[in-house]
């Protein structure tokens, strides 16, 4: 049975270098008059908090910093981004930095206009109407957070990377400026690339829209691939597997850095419509318990999820092989998929991404648990291209360790 699809994305996206000097204008259309910057002190220093605020300020508009992120931000930071947004009752909230801090931006914005807690709203669809203004401005090519649906926070308590998923948590305003990437140290430029990459190719071998299993009444933004958000995944595999490299190893790398900001961004509003799947939720549990940053997991659990994953879907494979401009004439479909795998195999030893879960500290008998826990996230599971149990998860985690 076919089934409609739908695609939602950020109200407005502003994309270009120096596109930060139209924040006052943005911040004037939506009638912001106090606004709060949710950062983190790496970015007071680096550059990019100075960039923001001297257009806002110009423009005459009230700004307070929260600079208490963190990456990977826990509950206890949004509590406390919540604790000085109550105090300074802002009109409109600005998201500045990698997923993180935007991430932090949007619980905020959310629990301000709401109340409760952040807890409150883990999951799917929990949020129950529009939130206050919300701007993001990312400083990593990574997350697509600035189109997204999700807010992703750790809990400490569980050691578990935990999801609110909610179309009202897409921003108004998505402001992406390459240039605010430059100061991005290699590391978190390899990281948060490798996590777009993610993000695309999770989004382009996604389960079909017409086969997505949703079982009757439950409701989710994701929805299984759709020919828009193959478009626009195909463009962020091409912009990425051509720029990441580049950026990695010269970050004044201007067009390369720009190529990543918009493979990002464009990989954001695939997957924030289609789903990611067993990459994502194998990271959850990895991520929980051993700090390593969701990139890096990402990246090092990519090639062992998609060689599972070839069976199901042998012909998209291949076209992301293609798409990496790997040589796959004469090959059939099977052999050119195999070349998708290794082409990401190399990027990822190249831009310097750990190769094995036993290099971030990972004891073998942590995988039974990890996968257990990964099973548990159907979420994002039920996108994924093949149906899994417990123990092939397992079996991908044995193959990665
Ligand atoms: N909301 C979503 O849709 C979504 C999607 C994927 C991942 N995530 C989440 O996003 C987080 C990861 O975000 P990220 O990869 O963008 O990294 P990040 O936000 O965690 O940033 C990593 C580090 O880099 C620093 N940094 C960022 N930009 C910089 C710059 N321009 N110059 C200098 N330093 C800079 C930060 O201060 C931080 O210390 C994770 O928590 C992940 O789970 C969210
Ligand atoms: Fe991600």
């Amino acid at each position: 049975m076919r089934t409609t699809w739908t695609f939602h994305t950020a109200s407005q996206l502003l994309f270009g270098r120096n596109a930060v000097d139209q924040l006052g204008e943005v911040a004037g259309r939506l009638g912001a008059k106090r606004l709060l910057i949710v950062t983190d002190t790496i970015l007071a220093k680096a550059g990019p908090l100075d960039r923001v605020r001297g257009p806002l300020s110009q423009s005459g508009v009230r700004v307070e910093i929260f600079d208490g992120g963190e990456p990977e931000p826990s509950m206890r930071a949004a509590e406390a981004s919540i604790a000085q947004a109550r105090k300074f009752a802002p009109d409109a909230v600005l998201g500045l930095g990698g997923g993180s801090n935007m991430d932090l931006a949007k619980i905020t914005a959310t629990v301000l206009t709401h109340g409760g807690t952040p807890r409150d709203y883990v999951g799917d669809d929990k949020i129950p109407g529009p939130i206050m203004h919300l701007i993001c401005v990312p400083t990593t090519a990574g997350t697509g957070s600035e189109v997204s649906a999700a807010s992703v926070l750790t809990d400490e308590e569980k050691q578990l990377k935990v999801g609110i998923l909610s179309n009202y948590l897409r921003p108004q305003v998505a402001l992406v400026d390459p240039l605010l990437t430059v100061s991005c140290p290699p590391k978190v430029t390899a990281d948060s690339g490798i996590d777009a990459l993610t993000h695309a190719i999770e989004a382009f071998t996604a389960v079909d829209n017409a086969d997505f299993p949703l079982p009757p009444g439950d409701r989710t933004v994701y929805q299984g691939r759709h020919p828009l958000g193959d478009c626009l995944a195909g463009k962020a595999i091409r912009l990425i597997g051509e720029n990441l490299r580049r950026a990695v190893a010269n970050g004044n790398d201007l067009d390369a850095r720009e190529g990543m900001a918009l493979g990002a961004t464009l990989a954001g509003m695939a997957f924030s419509n289609v789903g990611v799947a067993a990459v994502h939720a194998l990271e959850y549990p990895v991520g929980g318990a051993t700090h390593c940053s969701h990139g890096a997991g990402n990246g090092l659990l990519l090639p062992f999820v998609m060689r599972f994953n070839l069976p199901a879907r042998r012909a998209e494979f291949a076209t992301i092989a293609r798409i990496l401009h790997e040589d796959v004439s004469g090959l059939d479909d099977e052999k050119a998929a195999e070349r998708a795998v290794a082409a990401v195999e190399k990027l990822r030893l190249d831009i310097g991404i750990p190769q094995r879960l036993r290099d971030i500290g990972v004891k073998k008998e942590q995988l039974r648990p990890f996968a257990e826990k990964a099973f548990g996230i159907r979420r994002i599971l039920r996108v994924n291209p093949r149906v899994v149990t417990v123990e092939d998860l397992e079996g991908i985690l044995q193959a990665a360790f």
